[in-house]
């Protein structure tokens, strides 16, 4: 079965969850797309090249365990704008989302550039003050000196990145079915999305 469901959407928004919630209820494989760029960025924060580490860039780097800080983030953020790093990312992520057996992707173009003829597209958001209380949270959870406020600045400095760039900017495709989490749980979240998914699905037999 070819079978995959783009999910997109603003940092924070719960894409992650929500991904690896549909990708276990249905048995599908998950990439997380952010991770190649936060290793791009990871790797030009250590001195490198971005263009050269996305072209040498292998699936066992996203393993990595230094790639969910804060100056990850922003750092991913802004390899994210350069063309030449985009396109290296785009034939590992197509062949991962092509796999046999179905696949989940989240990521920001998944919908619009990477799989524009993905069976399922979902596009996850939340207002910046939701996000960045959610991503405070966790931040705090792992324990380290969080600053509330530097946290919805950092939500709202990348949210204009993401969406403004001209290179596959962050934006809904236009037959993405839209889920706001602002005021909803994970589990009515991740509900809504499996009802989504689920709509779509071929029928076994
Ligand atoms: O989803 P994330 O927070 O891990 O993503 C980190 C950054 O990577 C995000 O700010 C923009 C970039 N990104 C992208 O441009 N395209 C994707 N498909 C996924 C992430």
């Amino acid at each position: 079965m070819r079978f995959t469901v783009a999910i997109d959407g603003p940092a924070a928004a719960g894409k992650g969850t929500i991904s690896k919630g549909v990708a276990a209820h249905f048995g599908l494989a998950h990439l997380d797309t952010g991770l190649l760029y936060r290793v791009v960025g990871r790797r030009m924060l250590d001195g490198e090249q971005p263009v050269d580490a996305a072209r040498a860039l292998m699936p066992e780097d996203l393993e990595r365990e230094d790639l969910r800080s804060a100056d990850v983030a922003q750092a991913a953020s802004k390899v994210a704008v350069i063309a030449e790093v985009r396109a290296a990312l785009v034939d590992f992520q197509r062949a991962f989302a092509r796999r046999s057996g179905g696949a989940v992707l989240d990521g920001r173009d998944i919908g619009t550039v990477i799989c524009p003829e993905a069976e399922v597209k979902l596009f996850v958001t939340a207002s910046a003050e939701v996000r960045a209380e959610r991503r405070y949270l966790e931040l705090s959870a792992r324990g380290g000196d969080v600053d509330r406020a530097q946290v919805l600045a950092d939500v709202r400095e990348r949210d204009a990145r993401d969406m403004d760039r001209s290179e596959a900017p962050l934006k809904p495709a236009e037959d993405a079915v839209l889920l706001d989490t602002s005021d909803l749980s994970i589990e009515s979240a991740l509900a809504a999305a499996i009802a989504a998914v689920e709509a779509k699905m071929p029928a076994k037999g």
